[in-house]
């Protein structure tokens, strides 16, 4: 491996002296940081000190099988160093010095009860804090240990290890305990610019190609997202606009759904705070979004939703459509669910989990970029999908308000989201072909 100028600066900062304990390296996507990783944990493996314990800690198994097929590539291309090992199905020893190099997934249990001379945490922007305080805390029985971070922002600064540790850095400039360096791009500067893009990744032109970047420029992916993973820049305000109003507007029709038709609902209940919304949708190859009901609290902190009514105009709605099913988050409103399927209607359970909403939430926003979903222009679901911003983390994207303190509501938006997942389930469901005798 060729080591480049700016890899050494970050080299030396991190294994010379003053030695520090602890060193965080934040760059973008693609600086080769896994590569890196591999190759210093070997390098300390080989280092001559007895019984070293090397850990390269990667964010899951899979990602932690390709860093140690890559440390075992580069032992093997090396005659010297493949004499000097034995290789074992998930480490590396060095018998002459009782030295072992491991690479862990990153999960508490994993990392507890190690002595480590070397920790290296690859993708510490999305390591949980836990993981990071056990991979700390086994740090520093021996004279010289170090934990050295390598990763790139997260989405989410307001919950990550990476970003405290960057403040923590940056609030102690003194601090001689730790190394901290950062490629990122100057805070404002516009996103196309090329010689920004060139401050914040050392690699581009050389094993990172700027073509490849350029394709993925806004609008292919979010602003945010370029800014994070390609400029190293760190995004704080979660202000991230699902849908924006004219979108929005633009697929609305005016029309509603007619009697008789085709549809699913979906409720999102609660009992004081927010709002309860019903929506419904038609099943179709162009679903149509329309409100059913809507339950807002006024401002009165005694106020709680009608339950009752709000089961009625279930039931009211059951009348008026053909009602494939009823679709809700069960929590709080289990009694009414099973209330209304003992009335013989059909209920499902869509849980509010990053599991079921990521799929449901990329679809509805992908379907009004490519026209496939149409809404009646309801006032108050315009309100509510303008509300919504996306909240995207290491377990997936949903629907938040901008603020959690903030009156503004989104329920009608989630409810929307779950409808057009379920009618766009029933819409591609096969139809059960019906048995013919033939004589
Ligand atoms: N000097 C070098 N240092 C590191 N990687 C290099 C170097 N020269 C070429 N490469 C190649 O560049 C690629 C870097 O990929 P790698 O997965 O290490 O980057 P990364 O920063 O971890 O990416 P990601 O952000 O996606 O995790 C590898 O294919 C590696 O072989
Ligand atoms: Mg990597």
């Amino acid at each position: 491996m060729v080591l480049r100028e700016w890899q050494r600066e970050l080299i030396r900062g991190a294994f010379g002296e003053p030695r520090p304990r602890l060193a965080l390296w934040s760059l973008p996507r693609g600086q080769g940081k896994t590569t890196l990783a591999a190759a210093l944990g070997l390098n300390a493996l080989f280092s001559g000190e007895e019984g070293a314990r090397v850990y390269v800690v990667a964010v899951d198994e899979r990602q932690a099988r390709l860093t140690f097929d890559a440390a075992v590539r580069m032992v093997e291309l090396s005659e010297p160093l493949s004499k000097r090992v034995q290789l074992f199905k998930d480490k590396i020893v060095v018998p002459r010095t009782g030295s072992v190099f491991q690479v862990l997934s990153a999960t508490p249990a994993n990392l507890e009860g190690l002595d480590p001379s070397l920790m290296i945490l690859d993708e510490i922007g999305v390591i949980d804090r836990r993981t990071y305080e056990v991979a700390a805390l086994a740090s520093g029985k021996r004279e010289s240990s170090l934990t050295l971070c390598i990763g790139t922002p997260s989405p989410d600064a307001s919950d990550s290890v990476m970003y405290d540790l960057r403040a923590a850095a940056l609030a102690n400039p003194g601090d001689r305990s730790m190394y901290f360096r950062e490629f990122a791009a100057p805070d404002g500067c516009e996103i196309d610019d090329e010689s920004a893009w060139a401050l914040a990744n050392p690699a581009l032109g050389d094993f990172l190609h700027a073509d490849a970047m350029r394709a993925l420029l806004p609008p292919k992916i979010r602003e945010a997202t370029f800014r994070r993973a390609r400029l190293g820049q760190w995004i704080v305000s979660a202000d991230d606009v699902w849908i924006t109003p004219q979108e929005w507007a633009g697929r609305g029709t005016g029309e509603a759904i007619e009697d008789g038709a085709d549809v699913v609902l979906a409720l999102d209940g609660s009992f004081s705070q927010d709002s309860t919304g019903l929506v419904v949708c038609r099943i179709g190859d162009v679903p149509l979004l329309d409100v059913a009901g809507h339950w807002a609290n006024p401002g009165d902190p005694e106020w709680r939703v009608d339950v009752l009514a709000v089961e009625d105009a279930i039931r009211e709605a059951c009348r008026r459509w053909r009602v494939a099913e009823v679709t809700a988050d069960p929590y709080r409103w289990n009694r009414s669910l099973q209330v209304l399927a003992r009335d013989g209607i059909r209920v499902s359970e869509f849980p509010q989990s990053a599991q079921r909403m990521t799929p449901a939430t990329l679809a509805l926003r992908e379907a009004l970029t490519n026209g496939t979903v149409a809404h009646s222009g309801d006032p108050a679901l315009a309100e509510h999908v303008a509300n919504a911003r996306v909240a995207e983390d290491h377990r997936g994207t949903r629907l938040t308000k901008s603020s959690k303190k903030s009156e503004q509501r989104i329920d009608l938006a989630v409810c929307a989201v779950m409808a057009h997942a379920r009618a766009v389930h029933y819409a591609t469901k096969p139809k059960r072909t019906r048995r013919v005798a033939a004589f």
